[in-house]
């Protein structure tokens, strides 16, 4: 007898593929199927496909998609900034607090403290709550240690949670995410100490991309076109916190270095998301940091549509402007306060976000794609944006294996 085709198959239910330029790619009563972690079969249940597989899970209903993608996080942090939180419900804003030394300052202070297993043991439920919720791939940003220590330590911990978690991880460089004491009015003299520390991180296998924080409480273009220089010159591509609460031009800046995505974007220009749309350079958007930081100025949808920019959709996850561990509720609120709708937002936390870390092998069930997908108690995709809170994922699968 040959050996079976598969190593597993699921059956009984409804597969959305998004395998198509529109639409959900809805296959009722499909089937799945895999051979070393890869999709060896996605489309219509055939009795036959079962025979052929060494294991078989069947559900009664619901609907599976591909595993999320969570492609914006900054999940490895110490600490926590519920005080701050309380202080803006009292009336200070995001930016005085950071240029009194707070906000993502005293985030550094506690990363730099803890040692990597604490800071390890601190992320990991982070992590972990974002595979319940679906979250098959993660990209997690350095940017809480502001020297070279502290930030292999936070990249270093990334890893290891890939590592212990079964799941993909990116990591992100973005020490040019706030200015650290050591330099205070010296925001040249970092972006060079930060651009000399990046060759040594690289060459530990540590960076996937390269970002910054381009804004005013954050770096200038200058600065950020030194840092995204150093990283092409080591063949890493970059991203950029852009135009989040004023326009500097971040969108069209990213473009311009071929970026894989420009996030946030709430005040970028026309000309910005024209030159996100000729050179291929995803939109990511971060509805929990609008929600928390209750912004009233929306990214620019209809231009992002108008030119057919793809939009992804991310947590954000940080201590500071988006304490959110759960990507389908950056769905839900995507389609609340950005009227996504919800297939947007689904091809959002998926093929599009998967593009946004440079990743194609991804976010899409179709032959030779990873085998990561999501069973959900579900009737409809739309109920992925519909519910607040609970959790409809009952089964989460990475390369075949079950994860969550
Ligand atoms: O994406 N804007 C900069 N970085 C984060 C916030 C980080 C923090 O406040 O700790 C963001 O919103
Ligand atoms: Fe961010």
């Amino acid at each position: 007898m040959n050996a079976p085709r598969f190593d597993g198959i699921v059956v009984g239910a409804t597969l959305a593929t998004l395998d198509a330029y529109a639409g959900y790619g809805m296959v009722e009563d499909g089937a799945l199927a895999w051979k070393d972690g890869v999709i060896a079969y996605a489309g219509p249940r055939e009795p036959m496909l079962e025979s052929d597989s060494v294991e078989v899970h069947r559900f009664a209903g619901g609907i599976i998609t591909p595993g999320l993608v969570d492609c914006h996080t900054h999940l490895v942090f110490a600490g926590d900034r519920a005080a701050e939180f309380e202080l803006r419900l009292q009336g200070a804003s995001y930016e005085e607090i950071a240029r009194a030394g707070g906000g993502i300052l005293s985030t550094v202070r506690a990363v730099r403290a803890a040692s990597e297993d604490a800071l390890l043991a601190e992320s990991l439920p982070r992590a972990q709550a974002l595979l319940a919720d679906g979250a098959t791939t993660l990209e997690i940003k350095s940017g809480y240690g502001l020297d070279f220590e502290n930030e292999r330590k936070m990249l270093h911990v990334a890893r290891r949670i890939g590592e212990s978690l079964g799941v993909t991880v990116r990591t992100t460089y973005l020490a040019a995410h706030a200015l650290p004491p050591e330099f205070a009015n010296d925001p040249d003299g970092y972006i060079d100490a930060a651009i000399g520390w990046l060759p040594e991180l690289h060459a530990q296998g540590l960076v996937d991309a390269v970002d910054a924080f381009c804004e005013g409480i954050g770096f200038s273009p200058a600065q950020t076109r030194r840092m995204f220089e150093a990283a092409r010159e080591l063949g890493l591509p970059v991203k950029l916190h852009a135009d989040q609460l004023s326009d500097l031009g971040g969108a069209a800046l990213a473009a311009g270095f071929d970026g894989l995505s420009a996030d946030h974007i709430e005040h970028a220009s026309e000309d910005g998301v024209r030159a996100m749309a000729e050179r291929g350079t995803v939109a990511v958007l971060l509805p929990g940091a609008f929600h928390v930081l209750r912004e009233t100025k929306l990214p620019p949808l209809e231009l992002l549509r108008a030119h057919d920019v793809p939009m992804a959709v991310a947590t954000d996850c940080n201590p500071g402007t988006s304490p959110l561990q759960s990507l389908r509720q950056a769905m839900q609120l995507a389609s609340t306060h950005f009227r996504l709708t919800p297939e947007e937002a689904l091809r959002g936390a998926t093929v599009h976000a998967a593009q946004a870390l440079g990743l194609h092998d991804r976010g899409v069930l179709r032959a030779g794609m990873r085998a990561d997908f999501v069973h959900w108690r579900i009737r409809r995709p739309a109920e992925l944006c519909y519910w607040l809170g609970g959790n409809p994922a009952d089964g989460v699968f990475a390369a075949g294996e079950r994860i969550a």
